[in-house]
């Protein structure tokens, strides 16, 4: 009998496919690709403020759930660092302002039921976010810094920059050990890698928002 791939493995193949539609729609690839400017790029991180909002938030109360709460960690917290952005990218008031686009609101809003109803579900949401920043998330706070200008790990792109992780290759493989350890059943685990692609379609959705209010000149 051969022993079974250890749950990241299976999370990482299975979320494969989403992340290179991700990674290659159209928003991604104007935005690294320098076609747009600086107010796209601003308009992206107060979308990932409705996000990081509702995935701390409600983050918050999980904090002693055996399932979600080994993933709360505190240096992964990245809303104070997405303000901190914001006010340098957006005119102060910027809060009363800011307006989720309706993919956002809809993950946004998927998030926070999660969060107060199944913690596993909330982890699978957790993972494609976190382990996305820091990962690809560097790729694309290099690229701000030299299409826009801003300082190197300042103001604007601080929500790339984890000051509390010195070894990120260190901490993502402490992360995938717990998600093998997950302790949630099989089928529940199918569940988690579904939700996985969701998350992805969800992060893609918003990508094509994105993309129809800052459509390239044709
Ligand atoms: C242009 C955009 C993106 C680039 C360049 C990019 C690039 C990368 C790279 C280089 C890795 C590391 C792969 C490895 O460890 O071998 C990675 C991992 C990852 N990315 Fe992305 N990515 C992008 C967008 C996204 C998006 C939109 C999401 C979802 C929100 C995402 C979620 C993830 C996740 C969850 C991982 C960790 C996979 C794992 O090791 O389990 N990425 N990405």
């Amino acid at each position: 009998m051969t022993t079974p791939p250890p749950f990241s493995t299976v999370i990482r193949a299975a979320s494969r496919d989403r992340h290179t539609e991700a990674e290659n729609s159209a928003f991604m690839g104007d935005l690294l690709g320098g076609r747009l400017g600086v107010e796209a790029f601003a308009r992206y991180t107060e979308q990932l403020w409705f996000v990081y909002r509702a995935l701390e938030e409600g983050g918050a109360a999980l904090a002693g759930d055996p399932v979600a709460g080994p993933f709360l960690r505190p240096e992964l917290l990245r809303l104070s660092a997405l303000e901190r952005d914001l006010d340098h990218l957006l005119a102060p008031g910027w809060r009363a302002r800011a307006t989720a686009l309706p993919a956002t609101a809809r993950y946004a809003a998927r998030i926070t039921r999660l969060a107060a109803t199944w913690p596993a579900g909330y982890v699978a949401h957790h993972y494609t976010r976190y382990l996305g920043d820091l990962s690809g998330g560097q790729l694309i706070r290099d690229t701000a810094e030299k299409t826009w200008g801003f300082r190197h790990k300042g103001d604007g792109v601080r929500f790339y920059v984890f000051e509390a992780i010195a070894n990120p290759a260190a901490f993502k493989r402490d992360y995938r050990a717990l998600l093998d350890d997950l302790p949630v059943g099989e089928a529940e685990r199918g569940r988690v890698v579904d939700e996985c692609g969701t998350a992805f379609a969800l992060n893609t959705a918003v990508f094509a928002d994105l993309a129809a209010v800052f459509p390239l000149p044709a």
